[in-house]
């Protein structure tokens, strides 16, 4: 028995009010397509068919990310409905070769891949087998209709039910498994008379209930649609609460997860610590035993074991076994902090190595440039190495003590062992275990503050 996925993904989201189709938009890093797309790999079907239209290339080009071995985009180029999406991937020829079709609609990213699998499971000899929940509040959904004897008669749309239709509060999920022949027969036959003029594919079930209907009742928060941003905001709390749960049962301490952010492909190791107000975001990495936070954004960074970061911003940084940073700390694209280092509070780096144990703790900023170990930067160095036309790059040597305030105009290069005074401005290259100064020389006049009260008091 072979099954085709059909995923539809056409649609624009009238009711986001985006100018990016609605299936893009994202929670808990990852695109609602996405969601589904992840339920849908663990099952290894055959061919997975992505109905593209609205932004279809934008779509194409995220479903395709996915890497989904089979997965094949369709376009529909006018958007008649669901059953006209289902149709265009059969009159393409993508579903004569299996015997049963998955469809799953874009915009359902609660779904998991063990209902999926349950659903497929229990398909015997039905023509369709729905996949349906019992809502509070089923307002918007269509609704499942049974029969006196308690099968499935057929789904009213909402826009399209009775008063009393619209009292039933079991829903259609739009996940449904179907056998594909009676299915591709009954797509030939939909019409688009109804309220909203398409092509509907909840109306191929009433004609499929001869042949045998069955369903199964999900858990609501497995199948929840998403229709607009307060359901996006909705479906986000429970998926980053699925991703923090996940963590936490394999090790990771999350002091307040109703306050940590994080992406569904970050990495946490055991024993570490976010702290509240933590978001890591995009390919991030956290280590052994490393804490971060409170309030601290980590975009596609690693946070390797032991290290600390805290009240601080890093984007595609790396910060080294034991490194600490922060508080109020920004590390930027290709900031490298090697294993003990440390920046510590109001410091900018970017596209920069700190050497091992080497520290930069106070109100720095260091750009292009390479420190080597047990370097000490005091506070207020700044790295010149901009000259508004290009950018040039600081080396800085193991054992260095730059002074405060110094100003290293590159290219510059502060040998190993190597001081500068503090306040001084360094244009030139500092031999190893030198020391430069520059400055002017300090001039002393004695007596000053008493001769300056006297002309006051004398009226001057
Ligand atoms: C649909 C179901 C409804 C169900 C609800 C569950 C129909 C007619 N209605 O309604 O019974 O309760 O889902 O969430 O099927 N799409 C296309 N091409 C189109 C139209 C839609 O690919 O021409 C895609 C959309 O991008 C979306 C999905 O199909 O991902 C569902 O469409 P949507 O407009 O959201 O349907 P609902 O009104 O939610
Ligand atoms: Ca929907």
């Amino acid at each position: 028995m072979t099954t085709a996925a059909v995923v539809l993904a056409a649609g624009k989201g009238t009711r986001f009010h985006s100018d990016l189709p609605k299936v893009l938009h994202r929670v808990a890093g990852r695109s609602l397509l996405r969601w589904v797309l992840e339920a849908l790999r663990p099952l290894n079907l055959p061919r997975v068919v992505v109905v593209v239209g609205h932004g279809a290339e934008a779509v194409r080009a995220d479903a395709e990310a996915a890497g989904i071995d089979g997965l094949v985009p369709v376009v529909q180029a006018e958007q008649r409905g669901t059953g006209h999406a289902v149709r265009v991937a059969a009159d393409a020829g993508l579903l004569d070769d299996v015997d049963d079709v998955l469809v799953v609609p874009g915009d359902a990213p609660l779904v998991t891949a063990d209902l999926l699998a349950e659903l497929l499971d229990r398909s015997g000899d039905a023509a369709a087998t729905l996949l349906t929940a019992s809502l509070v509040d089923p307002s918007g959904y269509g609704r499942v209709v049974r029969g006196a004897d308690g099968t499935v008669a057929c789904v009213v749309e909402d826009r399209d039910a009775t008063a009393a239709q619209r009292a039933i509060t079991e829903v259609n999920t739009s996940v449904y498994r179907f056998a594909r022949a009676p299915l591709v027969r009954e797509l030939q036959r939909l019409t688009s008379d109804n309220a909203q003029g398409e092509q509907y594919l909840t109306d191929v079930v009433a004609p499929l209930a001869a042949a045998g209907l069955d369903a199964l009742l999900a858990p609501a928060e497995l199948v929840a649609g998403v229709n607009d941003r307060a359901e996006l905001a909705a479906a986000g709390a429970v998926l980053r609460g699925r991703v923090l749960t996940a963590l936490m049962r394999a090790g990771v301490t999350v002091v307040d997860p109703a306050a940590t952010y994080v992406d569904a492909d970050v990495t946490v190791a055991a024993d570490a610590v976010l702290l509240p107000g933590t978001h890591l975001e995009g390919a991030t990495a956290v280590g052994r035993a490393a804490t971060v936070g409170p309030d601290t954004r980590l975009v596609d960074t690693t946070v390797a074991d032991g290290a600390t970061v805290t009240y601080s911003l890093a984007v595609g940084a790396f910060v080294g076994p034991g490194a600490t940073v922060g508080p109020f700390t920004y590390l930027r694209p290709g900031a490298r902090l090697e294993r003990g280092a440390k920046a510590g509070a109001f410091v900018e780096i970017k596209q920069s190595t700190v050497g091992e144990n080497s520290k930069v703790p106070h109100l720095s900023y260091v750009g292009d440039t390479t420190i080597g170990r047990d370097a000490n930067i005091g506070a207020a160095t700044v790295t010149v190495n901009y000259d508004g036309y290009r950018k040039h790059k600081t080396v800085i040597g193991d054992g260095a003590r730059v002074g405060s305030d110094t100003m290293l105009v590159a290219p510059v290069t502060v040998g190993a062992r190597a001081y500068t005074g503090a306040g001084s401005v360094i244009t030139k290259d500092v031999p190893d275990g030198a020391l430069a100064v520059e400055r002017g020389e300090q001039r002393v006049v004695e007596g000053y503050a008493d001769r300056r009260r006297q002309r006051h008091d004398r009226g001057e």
